[in-house]
């Protein structure tokens, strides 16, 4: 990676709201007094009910790991991202949707217009029951319907979970089992890309393996025909129209969970993610704004989807929060052709955008021609989140779309993490391409020797990332699981958080993600257990065995590369790799669909019988000069097996 640094301009410095100096001394002040740093904050950021008089009450040691901020204030997430702001807001818009097809009018949504949103679909919720406390999966396409449905759980105390759109039934009905929701909001289907999804058949499907306690609240998005079972389906917009457009707030404890969200990990199935109510609105709002250097007037755009949590904390809360206008976009970024999101930009004078480099780099792919044609000067800030960015894709952002004049925020954080960890504050940094630079406010990550755990200190270093104390925006548990959140962030390394992924750091104290470190890999942005594809994979009837790593790929950053035994009886076959490509894409959704499928005779044991995935992550990455050891294989010929017959030789 170039080490080039990209200053801010003076222009933008003079109207940053965080620059150099002020970065340093409140960095400062955010690690010597965390108390003190963060009461401020949150006295000033959000509105309570009841103050809180305990700030932070944090341990990171294994067996008793439990994470709490603010824990006897009271307030309301809903009441603090719409309420407060109607009295001086209430005519501004606050959600911008931008259909699928550019030809629908796109939707201006005001605070107060949000307001009652919010309030019939919190009306209709409790209606069906929904209490405090009860889950609420949301399954929903990028409709202003999702916003509503989150804020309507956040004001009655009901925890939403939502559930990626591209997930199939299976994926959908576990986590519907898992976190025991008492409702399932869907709708009939879902446009993208001009081609149509059936969610409402989906549902219908999750839910035969599912309670037939669980309802389902059905939004008629397109008024595509679905099945409707009478005593199950309820047709949310129709109930909406009958309720009362006012829906009191829940007062909730700052510990009270707002969230649940499932992500991937090395072991297992997914875990549920729990995000709080005070310390992780506080984090997404801070970080929106001083991240993105938003300020009144200006248009947000986070780009991701609101299945991630990339959607949650900078499309709905953080903005929100803060009073901004967000904007929602149901499409894709190459429909009805490459020049969309700039289009969208150009179109709504969108001030700061936020996407992955998997998409920079599809688009980067298809020539400068489809930006040419759009006016981009509304933007002052660009950023980039889920994966490293590589030299080319930031160059390609930086002189196509900021015109070499942008600042570009490259944000390092997790689902686990609620908001940025590491990230540029624009008028505080220069940037390097492919550097997420600085640790946020109250953030003190750490370099830990992989084998030895212990803290590199020297500036210039590189090992594994960790995270020596907590912030707000911290997940709190993993749903149902204490235990597997202690194992899994916390007994690696005693003492710290060990986020998963490598990094290095250089002699400016910048720091380098240099991406996951565990069995997590990273396809298009989206995180992937590989462990969750080779169950899907053995699940079917014709598998044997199967292991499944992550390789290079141009544009999705990691692709998914599968080495299949198969069952005595059966032969390799071309109809038999669709086949199983069909089957992984039923099991978990598209994303999940292996980019290459080896098929493999044997698989690289030790002699206890476990799969050296070194090895094949090697051969994937045709790097066979690197192999290492393979005299302790219980068979090591496979191994030339695998090679002579890698995938791109055949
Ligand atoms: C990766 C997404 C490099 C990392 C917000 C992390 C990144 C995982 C960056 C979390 C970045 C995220 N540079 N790598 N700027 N941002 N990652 O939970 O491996 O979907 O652990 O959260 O994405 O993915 P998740």
């Amino acid at each position: 990676m170039t080490e080039k640094m990209y200053p801010p301009s003076d222009d933008f410095v003079a109207k940053a709201h965080i620059d150099a100096a002020t970065y340093a001394s409140m960095y400062q002040a955010s690690v010597d007094d965390p108390d003190a740093f963060w009461s401020h904050e949150a006295r000033q950021r959000l509105d309570w009910i009841e103050p809180f008089s305990v700030v932070k009450n944090t341990s990171f040691d294994l067996g008793k790991v439990s994470v709490k901020w603010f824990e006897d204030g009271v307030l309301n997430v809903a009441y603090n991202c719409i309420d407060r702001h109607l009295e001086t807001r209430g005519d501004q818009t606050a959600i911008i949707f931008e259909p699928d097809d550019p030809e629908t009018p796109a939707q201006h949504i005001t605070y107060t217009e949000l307001h009652e949103k919010v309030c019939r679909f919190a009306n209709v919720l409790l209606a069906q029951g929904v209490m405090r406390g009860d889950r609420v999966v949301i399954y929903l396409p990028m409709i202003p319907e999702a916003a509503y449905a989150m804020l309507a759980c956040a004001r009655i105390g009901a925890i939403h979970s939502i559930v990626f759109a591209g997930f199939s039934p299976d994926a959908l009905a576990n986590r519907i089992n898992d976190c025991g929701a008492k409702v399932v909001i869907t709708a009939d289907t879902a446009p993208r890309g001009g081609r149509r999804t059936g969610l409402k058949s989906n549902t219908d499907a999750a839910l035969l393996h599912c309670s037939d306690k669980v309802r389902c609240l059905v939004v008629k998005h397109t008024g595509d025909q679905t099945t409707w079972i009478d005593d199950r389906d309820v047709d949310v917009k129709a109930m909406m129209a009958q309720v009362a457009p006012d829906c009191p707030i829940r007062p909730m404890g700052a510990e009270d969970p707002l969230f649940i969200l499932y992500t991937s990990g090395s072991t297992g199935k997914p875990k549920g993610v729990v995000h709080s109510s005070g310390g992780y609105l506080l984090y997404a709002a801070m970080t929106q704004q001083l991240t993105f250097d938003y300020h009144d007037g200006d248009v947000f755009w986070c780009g991701a989807d609101v299945g991630w949590v990339t959607g949650h904390s900078y499309i709905v809360y953080g903005p929100l929060a803060n009073g901004a206008t967000t904007l929602m976009f149901e499409g894709v970024p190459t429909y009805p052709d490459a020049s969309r999101f700039w289009q969208v930009i150009e179109k709504h004078k969108v001030a700061q955008f936020y996407t992955a480099p998997t998409a920079i780099r599809a688009l980067m792919g298809q020539g400068t021609k489809f930006v040419e044609g759009s006016d981009l000067s509304s933007l002052k800030v660009l950023g980039t989140v889920g994966e490293p960015i590589n030299p080319e894709a930031w160059n390609w952002y930086n002189d196509n779309i900021g015109k070499g004049k942008l600042p570009i925020v490259d944000t390092w954080w997790q689902t686990e993490t609620g908001g940025h960890m590491i990230t540029p504050l624009p008028g505080a940094m220069a940037t390097k391409p492919g550097s997420a630079t600085k640790p946020f406010f109250g953030v003190q990550p750490v370099v830990l020797d992989p084998t030895s755990g212990k803290e590199l200190t020297e500036t210039q270093t590189e090992g594994v990332l960790a995270i020596k104390d907590s912030w707000p925006g911290q997940m709190r548990t993993v749903w149902g699981d204490h235990e597997r959140f202690e194992k899994t962030y916390f007994s690696d390394y005693k003492g710290y958080y060990f986020a998963g992924d490598g990094c290095r750091r250089d002699a400016d104290g910048y720091y380098w993600i240099t991406g996951r470190v565990d069995d997590v890999i990273n396809v298009s942005g989206h995180r992937m257990g590989t462990a969750e594809v080779e169950s899907a994979l053995v699940a079917h009837a014709k598998v044997a065995e199967a292991a499944v790593v992550g390789y290079p790929h141009e544009v999705k950053g990691q692709g998914i590369y599968a080495y299949v035994t198969l069952m005595n009886d059966q032969q390799p076959s071309e109809e038999l790799r669709r086949e199983l490509e069909a089957w992984v894409r039923t099991e978990i959704g598209p994303i999940a669909k292996p980019d290459l499928i080896q098929w493999a005779p044997g698989l690289p044991k030790t002699r206890s019988g476990k799969i050296m995935r070194r090895i094949l992550r090697k051969i994937a990455e045709n790097d066979y000069g690197a192999l290492g050891d393979t005299s302790t294989l219980a068979d090591p010929s496979v191994v030339d097996d695998l090679i002579e017959n890698r995938m791109n030789k055949v």
